[in-house]
C-alpha cells in the first residue's frame, strides 16, 4: 500500500498540491454541492484540504497510513478531523456525511473487490441524498512506471457505473479527460 520514494516526494510537493487543487479538485467537483459535512478518503499529505474547506463547513479525513494521518493532524489543526482507518472499512457511523470524496487514491486500494468495499462504505456513511465524487488517474505506461514497487490497481472508468450501481448509488456520471477520470453518484 505504501508509496515508492519518487511518488511520495511528488505527492508531498507544492507542485502536486497546486496541481491537485487547481486541476483535479475543481474538475472533479464542478457543479456539485458538498453540503455542510464532507469526508475525504485518503487525504495523504493534505493537498486538497484547503479547497475542500472552501466547499464544506466541516471536513473529516480517513487515512490508512498512520504516519500521514499524524502529520496531517499536526499540520492542519482544526481544518480537518483526521481519523486513522481504511476507506474500505471505516470506523465511522452510518448516515453521517453530506458528501464523500476521494482523489488519486482508488488505485492504491489493492484489489477490485476491496475497491468495491470502499464504494459500499462511502454509501453507508452518506446520508440519503448525499453525493460520492472524486477522480483518479487513467492506466498508462507512465502511470505504471510512477508506481513501480507500489500498489497500483487502476480503476477502468468503463467499469465504474456498474460498480457504483451495485453499491446502491444512483444518478451516476463518469467523465474522462487526458490522464484522468472523474465520477459522481448519489445515495438515494
Ligand atoms: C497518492 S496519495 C493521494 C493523496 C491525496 N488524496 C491527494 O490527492 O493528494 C493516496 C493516499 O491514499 C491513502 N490510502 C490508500 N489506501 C487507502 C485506504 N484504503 N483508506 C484510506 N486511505 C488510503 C494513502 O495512504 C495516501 O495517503
Amino acid at each position: 500500500m505504501g508509496m515508492n520514494y519518487l511518488h511520495s516526494v511528488l505527492c508531498r510537493s507544492k507542485l502536486w498540491e497546486c496541481a491537485s487543487a487547481t486541476r483535479i479538485v475543481p474538475w472533479a467537483l464542478t457543479g456539485l454541492d458538498l453540503g455542510a459535512c464532507a469526508l475525504e478518503i485518503g487525504p495523504g499529505y493534505g493537498a486538497n484540504i484547503a479547497s475542500l474547506r472552501r466547499r464544506a463547513a466541516t471536513l473529516t479525513g480517513v487515512e490508512i497510513d498512520p504516519v500521514l494521518a499524524t502529520r496531517l493532524r499536526e499540520r492542519s489543526g482544526s481544518d480537518v478531523r483526521v481519523v486513522d482507518g481504511d476507506g474500505a472499512a471505516m470506523p465511522l457511523p452510518d448516515n453521517e456525511f453530506n458528501s464523500v470524496v476521494c482523489f488519486t487514491m482508488l488505485h492504491h486500494v489493492p484489489s477490485p473487490p476491496r475497491q468495491d468495499d470502499l464504494f459500499a462504505e462511502a454509501f453507508r456513511v452518506l446520508r440519503p441524498g448525499g453525493v460520492f465524487a472524486g477522480s483518479d488517474g487513467l492506466d498508462s505506461l507512465s502511470f505504471r512506471l510512477m508506481h513501480v514497487g507500489d500498489t497500483c490497481v487502476p480503476v477502468p472508468p468503463r467499469t465504474m457505473a456498474d460498480r457504483l450501481a451495485r453499491a446502491g448509488f444512483t444518478d451516476i456520471d463518469i467523465a474522462t479527460r487526458s490522464k484522468m477520470f472523474r465520477f459522481r453518484a448519489r445515495r438515494p
